[in-house]
C-alpha cells in the first residue's frame, strides 16, 4: 500500500530524555502514559489529522521493539508506519537525514514525538500548511518561558527578522514548536548543517537558512489553541490533567488514532 499523499511524516520518539530522568533510563519518553494514552498517541494524530498516511517514527536503538508492538504497522489506522532507529540522539534535524530514503521526493511533517496541539484552529492550520508544497511552514505560539526554545525575532512591521535558539535574552514571548512543515529540500539543507556547540544538527539552524532564503512562513498560533511540550516531569502532569479535564467534562477522546482514523 503507498499513499497518494506528497508529504510524508516523520515522528521523532529518540532523544535522550534526560529532564525525565530516572523514568526514561528504562523506558522512551514518548511511551509515558499521558492520562489514558501513550505520549507518542497525540503527535501521531496530529500527522493523522493533516491527513498524511505514509509515517516514519524515529526512535533510540533500545525502545525500537517496544514501538512496534505498541503501534505495528499501522494497518488498523488506515496508515502505514515504518521504523528508523537514530543510533545516538544527535539532533532534531538529523531525523531528515535518517529519513532520507523514505521521503524520497515527497514533502515533509516532521512531528516532535513529545508535543502536544489541541483546539479548534488546528485542523485549518494544518491543512492550509500542508498544501504549501514549497519553502517552510512553521508556527509561532506566546509561551511565559521564550528562553527554552527557538524564539522568533520580529520586526517593527511584524515580519520574522531571525530565529533563536535558547538566548538569554528573548526579543519575543513567542517561539517555534515542534511541527514543522518543509519542502524536500530540507533534507540537502541538514547536509550542509554543522554540529552546534551542544553536538547536535539544530532544527533552528534549518529554519533560520528557509528564513534567510525567504521561504519561511511562520503562522501564529494564537490563543484558542493549545500546545503542551511534555518533556519535564511537571509539564507531564500538566499534559495528563489537561487531557483528563477536557475528557472527562466532554466525553469525547483527545488524541486518539482511532478516531482520527474513523473521521477521515
Ligand atoms: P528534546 O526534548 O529537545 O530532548 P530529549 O527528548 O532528549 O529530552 P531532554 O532534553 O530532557 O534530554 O527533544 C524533543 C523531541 O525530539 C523528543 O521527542 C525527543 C526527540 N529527539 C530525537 O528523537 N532525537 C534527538 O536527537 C533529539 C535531540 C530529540
Amino acid at each position: 500500500m503507498s499513499s497518494s499523499y506528497s508529504r510524508k511524516a516523520i515522528i521523532l520518539a529518540g532523544g535522550k530524555g534526560k529532564r525525565l530522568a530516572p523514568i526514561t533510563s528504562v523506558i522512551s519518553k514518548q511511551l509515558i502514559p499521558i492520562y489514558d494514552k501513550p505520549m507518542i498517541y497525540y503527535p501521531l494524530s496530529t500527522v493523522m489529522l493533516c491527513g498524511i498516511k505514509d509515517i516514519l517514527i524515529i526512535v533510540s536503538p533500545q525502545n525500537e521493539s517496544l514501538f512496534k508492538s505498541l503501534l505495528g504497522n499501522g494497518e488498523d489506522w488506515g496508515v502505514e508506519l515504518s521504523y528508523k532507529v537514530q543510533e545516538r540522539p544527535e539532533g532534531v534535524a538529523q531525523s531528515l537525514i535518517i529519513a532520507e530514503g523514505f521521503i524520497g521526493d515527497n514533502s515533509i511533517l516532521l512531528a516532535l514525538g513529545d508535543n502536544l496541539f489541541h483546539g479548534n484552529e488546528l485542523i485549518d492550520l494544518l491543512l492550509s500548511a500542508n498544501e504549501r508544497q514549497t519553502g517552510s511552514t512553521v508556527f509561532a505560539y506566546p509561551v511565559r518561558d521564550p528562553e527554552k526554545y527557538g524564539v522568533v525575532e520580529f520586526d517593527e512591521f511584524g515580519t520574522v527578522k531571525r530565529i533563536e535558539e535558547k538566548p538569554e535574552k528573548p526579543m519575543s514571548k513567542y517561539v517555534v514548536p515542534g511541527l514543522y512543515f518543509y519542502d524536500n529540500s530540507a533534507i540537502d539543507r541538514v547536509k550542509k548543517l554543522t554540529f552546534s556547540q551542544r553536538g547536535e544538527l539544530e532544527i533552528t539552524s534549518l529554519n533560520q537558512g528557509y528564513l534567510d532564503d525567504g521561504m519561511l512562513n511562520v503562522e501564529i498560533m494564537g490563543r484558542g489553541m493549545t500546545w503542551l511540550d511534555m518533556g519535564t516531569i511537571d509539564s507531564l502532569h500538566e499534559a495528563s490533567a489537561y487531557i483528563k479535564t477536557l475528557e472527562c467534562r466532554q466525553g469525547l477522546k483527545i488524541g486518539s488514532p482511532e478516531e482520527v482514523a474513523w473521521r477521515r
